[in-house]
Order: C-alpha cells, then structure tokens, then sequence
C-alpha cells in the first residue's frame, strides 16, 4: 500500500526501515500535475530499486514573482491515485513550510550552467530547483534519483549540484515522452488553448529538423536562426531561444565530433513551451 508522509522526520524513518532491509531507494522529485512523463520516472525507479519515493511539493523558491505559481496545476488525489497505481511505495508532500522552516536562509548555487539559456530568461529559477533537489536528496538519501531529460538543463543542473557537493547519489536521466504528434508532456500543457495545442507540436518538428542538419554538418548558427523564424510562422511569439549546444556543458558548440544538444524555449500565448533534442 502506498505510505504518505508530510514531514521529513517520517520520510527519514521510512527510508531507514527500507535500508535496514537491505533495499536501493529510488527518489522521483516531482511539482504534481502527473503525467505519463513523470510515471515513466516513476516506472524507471520501479524497474532500477527496491523502493521509490515520489515527492510533490510545488517549489515556490523556482518562481518568479511574475510566473505562475498561483495558478501551477495541483491535483494531489489524482496525483497520489497514479503514484498508487504505478507501484510505487511512498509519497513524500511536504507544506512549504516544512521545506523551508522560519529563517531558512541557504541557498544553492551551481555557477554558469544555471546563468545560461533557461537561467538567462529565469533568473533565480536554477537556484530554486537547486536548492529543493538538494534538499530532497539529503532528506531522503536515495540510491538513485531520476529527472526528465525533457528539462535537459534542470538535469545537467542536478548531475552538476550532486557531484559538486559530494552527494552520494546517481542522477538518472529518462528520455522525454511525448504525445503522438511530438509535443513533449508537460504539466504547462494544460494551459493551451485548442488553437495553440494545434501549433504546439511544431516546436519539436522544428528542432528535430535542425538537429538532423546540425548532425549532417551544418552550421549551427544558420540553423538556430531557420529555426528561430519557422517557429515565429508557426505562431510562436516570442521565441526566447533557440540554441544548438554542447550536450555536457551546454556551452557554443565548436567542436563537431562531441555530442549535440538543440533547446528552445518559445511562447504560445501566456504559455511557455521548452523541448530539446540531440543532435
Ligand atoms: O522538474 C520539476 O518538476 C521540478 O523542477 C523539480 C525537479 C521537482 C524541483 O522542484
């Protein structure tokens, strides 16, 4: 049966019993709003350790005062009715005030590959999802954790926090999952109008198109600027970036015999979309 906990005196008891039988423990970091991309997380974690922990928690840390944390989808029933579903063991649902107590000050940081790209058009949301991810892994002290690479940087961000810190654990990257035409789930997604859901899957159309042309040797300036104006016909407005990369450092990409990476993050109406693919 699934367990809840909303505290993290009981998620340490928890985890402890799981240790003292010997067991590995998954960690699946989540805001909620479920979809078939996280539960394939969540299938991974199942598939990978003995235990998995799934947590809900809607960081308010990772908005700006001017994003969407008010109106950010919350469905904890429907949520836990799928966490239940999957197999998985336990729930972690912390308030925000058990996350972050009185005074709580600390914040983590991971320099450059949290300023760039996202970090550029989000200031201060890296060290949101750092300093969450951070905590979560300290409180729950899993063997593995598993994050989507539908958010490619977040998890670069998380590979990098993990490693900088000495955390002991490994940061398992899934690929995205996305929805028959292409377009990559997304709890945001249900903010789209008809119209926009219809124009929506051009955004990975296009980047499969300049991935493929990076890869067959052309220039990645030339393509990030087709990119860019195909996605503006498509009905895009504004297109925030697109931007072939290096896929480790997410820095230019110069030499061509390492391995690619193409991101954007574009608007539909007051929706923001992100999607990546190798290149
Ligand atoms: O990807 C998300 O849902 C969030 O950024 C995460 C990793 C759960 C941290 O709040």
């Amino acid at each position: 049966m699934l367990g809840i906990v909303r505290d993290v005196a009981g998620l340490r008891a928890r985890v402890r019993d799981w240790r003292q039988d010997g067991a590995a423990v998954g960690l699946v970091p989540t805001m909620g709003a479920l979809h078939e991309g996280h539960l394939a997380l969540v299938r991974r974690s199942l598939a990978t350790t003995e235990r998995t922990c799934v947590t809900l928690f809607v960081n308010p840390r990772q908005f700006s005062p001017t994003e969407d944390f008010a109106r950010y989808p919350r469905a904890e029933a429907r949520d836990l009715a799928l966490i239940e579903d999957a197999g998985a063991h336990l729930v972690f649902a912390p308030e925000a005030a058990e996350m972050y107590r009185e005074g709580h000050q600390t914040e983590v940081s991971v320099g450059r590959i949290g300023e760039i790209l996202e970090g550029e058009f989000r200031p201060g949301f890296f060290a949101g999802v750092a300093t969450v991810v951070t905590k979560l892994l300290l409180q729950a002290q899993p063997d593995i954790a598993f994050f989507g690479e539908k958010d490619y940087q977040q998890l670069l961000v998380v590979r990098r926090l993990a490693r900088d810190l000495d955390i002991p654990v490994e940061i398992a990257g899934v690929p995205t999952v996305r929805a028959p035409d292409g377009l990559a789930l997304a709890s945001r997604n249900a903010y789209l109008s008809d119209s926009e859901r219809a124009i929506a899957p051009a955004l990975y159309r296009v980047l499969v198109a300049a991935a493929t042309n990076v890869a067959a040797g052309k220039k990645a300036k030339a393509e990030e600027a087709r990119a860019t104006a195909e996605l503006k016909a498509a009905g895009f407005a504004p297109v925030d970036y697109v931007a072939v990369r290096d896929a480790e450092s997410l820095e230019e990409a110069r030499d061509p015999h390492r391995a690619h990476r193409v991101l954007a993050a574009a608007w539909l109406g007051q929706t923001r979309l992100i999607d990546n693919v190798a290149a």
